[in-house]
């Protein structure tokens, strides 16, 4: 049988099976033909009357001799036995150039505001929009010459995109070496030829400023291995703003971390806020999210958020890609490999990338459904078995590099985990804690008590210690490591002893231990909780976290004499409330330098100035220093 018709002339295999949106397809001629996992094909609807066939894409996820089963990226609805297929021959690919830059895709690189103002909502079938826009008009300005030699990876010029020089290059999956045989600087849109590339049989070939790439081969890996750029280690910290990840937690610019938590533990607003403080040229938000209406907030958000690097908005220097639960389970899938790619680009042009995956458990949740339509045997609460090492493959993207033109970019990869009703053992937790470096628990009694960010600092930890320790070591001083390892043991301490206390009340421990205590909330109250609407503490650069460690030594070494457990008490109740105030004030100020003597004069035993009376011992007066300075 052949599917073949008149007006699909290309078809080379037809629809024989159809179970949801995973349909089986025959080769016409399996002498002839052959099936590629992973290629993209066509399937070729029956056109309605006096319309054009609609065509649908699928994925082949299975090749089973001249049978395959691939997977639709869209809703399979009038899909039928005997439909034409055409093989594209390519895997999933995304097109590369400048350009993406404040865009909105779909995990399929289709632009949603456009797509949705063309098709009056998020997806319409067998629409095809450009990912780039063809007719803008780009400052194309060459860095190589007639007659001289590159290879792929190698860059030819760059365009300006907003404030980024974005690099062309000779595309990345041409195999051999060229000579450039004819460059031209100019004014030019994407699909004009800016130089052609002859290879060593002669022949010429034609370069545009944009490029498709297949977005599950690892971009860089491909470079790699063609010498052409090198993967090092990761020495520098992602700088957050956020004292709890940048003092205990420290993520490395280039690494990974994971972030778990139940449903409204503060999972986004948290990479809201990594998003927008880190110290990143470029930031790639793929939101998968359980309801549409969180990743409508997401686009909604990022386009007001101001950029506190560039006073422009955060959107300038973001791509967005997203999912819904209701848009179909393989372009969902693909969608983080899509930002990945797109990561994985930018960062080839020298550009350090964070990319927050938010959640990619309902990335785990799509393969697991196609999983379970190719009837794969199961693994733990019916995810596939190679479950983790796809996480890791993703993670494994992540890195520093360090490109042909001798630059240093860094790819950093956050995500988030949703595990159900908070339970860190279930498998997609487990499988990302295996393969991560740094851990950033969020716990749901944190966030029910308001302390935010809600990441437990009992639970959390940070394997980038020792590796970036000789950064620490030059920028925070030699006892930076020692400082923050004994603060995290006066937590532990602290927590033991509030257990305690639980039990035996505040008169069965001793007034050492309850000092202790104190510390401890007082270390947990002001310095990892941070209030992500006031405009001072909102970001705390890292200079600023070295002052106040600094000054929390002070309070930490305090020993007494304190009278009784009330002393103890008035005093820290006054401390909290100082350094709150302090954690509200610019740097720079007269009131900043006021609130941190009178810390350091209470701390070293000497009445606060601004304190007399010394307080009474029943007096907790919460709110006297809003006065104060
Ligand atoms: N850092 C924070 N500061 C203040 N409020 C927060 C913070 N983090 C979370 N919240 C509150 O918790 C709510 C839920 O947070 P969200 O990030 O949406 O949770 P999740 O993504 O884990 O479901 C937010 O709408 C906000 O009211
Ligand atoms: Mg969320």
């Amino acid at each position: 049988m052949t599917a073949t018709t008149p007006d699909t002339p290309d078809a080379t295999a037809h629809v024989i099976a159809i179970n949801d949106d995973v349909v089986t397809l025959r080769l016409d001629d399996p002498e002839a033909g052959r099936w590629i996992k992973n290629e993209v094909v066509h399937l070729c609807l029956p056109p309605d009357p006096g319309m054009e066939r609609t065509h649908l894409e699928a994925e082949v996820l299975r090749v089973r001799g001249a049978d395959a089963d691939a997977q639709v990226y869209e809703d399979t609805a009038g899909v039928g036995i005997g439909d034409p297929v055409i093989q594209s021959g390519e895997q999933l690919a995304v097109t590369l150039g400048p350009g993406l830059l404040g865009q909105v895709y779909d995990g399929l690189q289709n632009p949603l505001p456009r797509l949705e103002a063309i098709g009056g909502r998020f997806l319409q079938r067998g629409l095809d929009v450009p990912a780039l826009d063809r007719q803008q008009r780009w400052s194309f300005e060459a860095t190589v010459r007639s007659g001289d030699r590159v290879v792929a990876g190698d860059g030819l010029g760059s365009v300006q995109e907003g404030r980024f020089a974005h690099r062309i290059f000779v595309p990345f999956g041409w195999a051999g070496r060229f000579t450039v045989s004819w460059v031209q600087a100019g004014s030019v849109n994407l699909d004009a030829v800016i130089a052609r590339l002859r290879d060593e049989n002669g022949r010429e070939h034609p370069v545009t400023l944009a490029q498709r790439w297949p977005v599950r081969r690892p971009l860089t890996a491909t470079l790699q291995a063609g010498g052409r750029t090198q993967r090092t280690y990761p020495d520098t910290p992602l700088t957050t703003s956020l004292r709890l990840i940048d003092t205990f937690f420290p993520i490395a610019k280039g690494g990974t971390a994971c972030i778990p938590g139940p449903f409204g533990a503060g999972k986004t607003v948290l990479q809201n806020l990594i998003s927008r403080y880190s110290d990143v040229d470029i930031v790639i938000v793929v939101a998968c999210g359980e309801r549409a209406g969180e990743v409508v907030e997401t686009i909604n958000e990022f386009p007001q958020l101001a950029d506190p690097r560039t006073g422009g908005t955060l959107m300038d220097r973001t791509i967005i890609i997203c999912n819904t639960s209701s848009m179909p389970v393989a372009a969902r899938e693909a969608s983080i490999h899509t930002g990945i790619t797109l990561g994985e680009y930018y960062r080839q042009m020298g550009y350090d990338v964070l990319l927050i995956a938010d959640s990619t458990s309902r990335w785990a949740q799509a393969m697991r459904e196609t999983s379970g339509r190719l009837e794969e045997i199961p693994g733990e609460e019916a995810f596939p078995a190679y479950l983790e090492s796809s996480i890791r493959q993703l993670y494994e993207r992540a890195g520093v590099v360090r490109t042909p033109a001798g630059d240093t970019g860094s790819l950093t990869l956050i995500g988030t985990v949703s595990p159900a009703g908070g339970n860190f053992e279930e498998p997609v937790t487990q499988g990302t804690l295996n393969t991560v470096k740094t851990f950033l628990g969020l716990s749901y009694d944190r966030a029910y008590r308001r302390f935010y960010p809600a990441v437990d600092p009992l639970i959390s930890w940070s394997r980038y210690r020792d590796q970036l320790d000789p950064w620490f070591r030059r920028e925070m001083g030699g006892d930076w490591r020692h400082r923050v390892e004994r603060l995290q043991q006066l937590l532990r301490d602290g927590d033991d002893i509030q257990r305690m206390m639980q039990v035996t009340g505040e008169e069965g421990i001793s007034d050492a231990d309850f000092l202790t205590q104190q510390q401890a909330t007082l270390v947990d109250r002001v310095y990892l909780q941070q209030d992500a609407f006031d405009p001072v503490d909102v970001s705390t650069p890292l200079a600023r976290q070295k002052a106040m460690l600094e000054l929390l030594d002070h309070v930490v070494a305090m020993r007494g004499p304190f009278a009784d457990k009330a002393a103890i008490r008035a005093t820290f109740t006054r401390l909290t409330d100082l350094f709150h105030n302090l954690n509200g004030t610019a740097s720079d100020s007269d009131a900043y330098r006021q609130y941190r003597d009178r810390i350091e004069a209470l701390a070293s035993g000497k009445p606060d100035a601004a304190q007399t009376p010394a307080p009474g011992p029943d007096d907790s007066d919460s709110d006297s220093e809003s006065d104060g300075g």
